[in-house]
């Protein structure tokens, strides 16, 4: 039996540099990821790939949605990039790239699938980054600024606006290990500025869009992080997972971003850097902080503990993935339960997926097995996790298309339907009819 209200929505999830390509056309600025990629000092990403052509959806669009509608697809979250519609990050408008998305809106309208936009998937304006990037406070304003030119253009026809794709790859991947761009390995008091100012941009953004918007149309934040499951489901497993999860210490969290954005303050468990920082915190920060509508959760994998709280170690052998990320579908049961205790919001699981070693067999076609049992397994405890309780109101696979993996480049594939990356061409792969059938009959055919 199916636990997917009837009303759930089934969807797709990419980003604009992870797809788009078209670096430098139609007026564009660089980014700080086209500088990361193109940097000779330093192989930053796996092969020196770049996001110069990706998928070339920048061109293929059109193909692209005539393969989401032929999926079933109900929803596509994608992202602007920063730069094609303000060069600058905060300078003039740039209209063939605000024309771009406006093109691709039409075509998901026209096809019964709903647009949905990240304004933030990464890719800032290098120009924002010469003037300290996240660092710098004025890009509160400057990318309030921008939601707001987003929001006039896409008002009435875009109803979910999500403002920061995992403000902790931002912040630590960006400025603490320095494997995301800007590159920069800061010191943690650094960081939770970077945090902070992230904490203001989400609120200022969330301000403007509802002015322009109204009420109806919702904003959400999308955070990440590893979130725990009970050994045992007993109360006492489940509490114990419960505060797992937000135990600082444990290093990737949803909490670090979540607290001070909704609660107000930090955890006890937060390391000396992040109270420092803290202590610096004007009090008057806190009334400027918007809670958003809803929260968009990317979960991958979680990790297991006992009844005491200690983590179980994963046993030799554990099921991973082609990145070697575990499989751990029970996360997608627990983890928006405990997110939803602690913050009372509404959510969607805004990321899902996983990378195989996906090749083209003999007979011209892609069979990603591997990708229909690990969905199938996390989507089974999804249904649990709302049965449960969990108010989630909709699931977004990623990805569409194999994509630009970051610092990982090409290599690693998320998609439901095969990119060619010598040619371009796709190939929709087992899972996409799998997934379809899944949209079809609301999660009954699990
Ligand atoms: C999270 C990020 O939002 C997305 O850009 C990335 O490709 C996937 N996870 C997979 O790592």
């Amino acid at each position: 039996m199916s636990h997917f209200p009837k009303d759930f929505v089934w969807g797709v999830a990419c980003a604009s540099y992870q797809c788009e390509g078209a670096w430098n056309e139609d007026g564009k600025g660089p980014n700080i990821w086209d500088d990361f990629c193109h940097d000779v000092t330093y192989e930053y990403v796996k092969n020196r790939d770049t996001g110069d052509v990706a998928c070339d959806s920048y061109h293929r669009f059109r193909e692209d949605v005539a393969l989401m509608k032929a999926h079933n697809i109900q929803v596509y979250r994608f992202s602007i990039s920063w730069a094609r519609v303000i060069p600058d990050g905060e300078g003039e408008v740039n209209e063939k790239g605000l024309q771009f998305y406006d093109d691709l809106v039409e075509e998901l309208l026209a096809n019964g699938i709903e647009p949905w936009i990240t304004l933030y998937h990464w890719d800032l304006p290098s120009a924002l980054q010469n003037k300290g990037g996240w660092l710098n406070r004025d890009l509160v304003e400057i990318f309030g600024r921008y939601a707001a030119i987003i929001a006039e253009r896409f008002k009435g026809r875009v109803q979910r606006f999500m403002t920061l794709n995992e403000p902790q790859c931002i912040a630590q991947c960006g400025y603490q290990n320095g494997n995301h761009a800007p590159g920069l390995k800061l010191g943690e008091e650094k960081v939770a500025l970077v945090y902070h100012n992230l904490c203001l941009a989400h609120s200022e953004a969330q301000r403007r869009i509802k002015a322009i918007c109204g009420d109806d149309v919702k904003v959400g934040a999308v955070p990440c992080g590893t979130l725990a499951y009970p050994e045992t489901d007993t109360p006492a497993g489940r509490e114990a997972a419960y505060h797992a999860s937000f135990d600082l210490r444990q290093g990737w969290n949803f909490n670090i971003f979540l607290d001070s954005l909704i609660l107000h303050r930090y955890d006890d468990s937060a390391s000396e850097g992040y109270k420092r920082f803290a202590a610096t915190i004007d009090p008057a920060d806190w009334e400027l902080m918007e809670t958003p509508d809803f929260l968009g959760l990317n979960i991958y994998q979680g990790f297991m503990v006992d009844e005491q709280g200690r983590e179980i170690k994963r046993y030799p052998g554990f099921p991973l993935t082609a990145c070697k990320w575990g499989i751990t579908p029970e996360v997608m049961r627990y983890g928006p339960q405990h997110i939803y205790r602690r913050y009372g919001l509404p959510m969607y699981i805004t990321e899902n997926g996983l990378s195989c070693n996906d090749v083209v067999y003999l007979d011209g076609k892609v069979h990603d097995a591997k990708r229909i049992d690990f969905l199938n397994r996390y989507l089974l405890e999804l249904g649990k996790g709302i049965a449960d309780g969990a108010p989630v109101l909709g699931y977004l696979q990623w990805s569409f298309l194999d994509n630009f993996e970051w610092s990982e480049g090409y290599n690693e594939r998320f998609g439901l339907i095969y990119v060619d990356y010598r040619t371009c061409q796709r190939i929709p792969k087992d899972s996409a009819a799998w997934y379809a059938k899944v949209i079809e009959t609301n999660g009954e055919s699990l």
